[in-house]
């Protein structure tokens, strides 16, 4: 079992003070931070490019930077992110192209990888994989924004998705993104779940901490 983690999307945080945001995640003793990287195309929003992690890497040198392409064209920037230093790079399954070269390539250039799909996705879409990640991410909300609410439809996926974990002796981690609070993060855990993405829970937590602890610590 991996232990479990939080990934705090920083999606929601103050987009004009993001330096301090990942340094405040460092301080609290975070381990991961999750960037979402999108382009206006394969999702309806924009946010930022590799630069941005070079920079938040200034302010928060030890946090793991989870970076999470919702891209048209994963195959064009993962160079880019690697280079600006992000530790995982995840691409999604539902670009018309063939994942594994890029998933390889990813491992290539010294970084984890990792498989991400939507919540209409078959999890048996993923399942060829499996051998060849680092992690797979279960989108729990249709990606492009923050502060939607969790699709309890995944659950059953993630739960496809342990099975074949341990039945091939793998040992990649299951992300789930989207809607993630104290109470839907409790199925995901039941589902064999060991990293939470969670941004507007997170961010407008009274008492960030004791957030933190209801995920990692149940
Ligand atoms: C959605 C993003 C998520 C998002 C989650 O496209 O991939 O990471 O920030 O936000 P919440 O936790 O607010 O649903
Ligand atoms: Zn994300």
């Amino acid at each position: 079992m991996n232990p479990k983690l939080l990934a705090p999307s920083i999606l929601a945080g103050d987009h004009a003070a993001l330096g301090i945001e990942v340094a405040k995640l460092q301080a609290n003793g975070l381990q991961w931070v999750h960037v979402d990287i999108m382009d206006g195309h394969f999702v309806p929003n924009l946010t930022f490019g590799p630069h941005m992690v070079k920079c938040l890497k200034k302010h928060a040198p030890d946090l793991f930077y989870d970076t999470h392409l919702m891209l048209s064209e994963p195959w064009k920037y993962a160079d880019a992110f690697a280079e600006a230093g992000s530790d995982l790079i995840s691409v999604h399954i539902e670009p018309d192209y063939d994942p594994l070269p890029l998933l390889r390539h990813i491992r290539k250039l010294g970084k984890k990888n990792g498989i991400v799909f939507n919540p209409k996705t078959p999890a048996e879409a993923i399942k060829p994989y499996l051998e060849e990640v680092d992690m797979v991410l279960a989108m729990t909300v249709e990606p492009g924004f923050g502060g939607q609410s969790f699709d309890t439809s995944v659950v059953s996926k993630m739960e496809k998705i342990t099975l074949w974990r341990k039945e091939a002796g793998l040992s990649f981690r299951l992300e789930v993104d989207g809607g993630v609070n104290t109470e839907t993060a409790k199925l995901c855990a039941a589902a064999g779940v060991d990293t939470f993405v969670a941004g507007s829970a997170y961010f407008n937590a009274a008492d960030r901490a004791a957030f933190e602890q209801s995920i990692t610590h149940r």
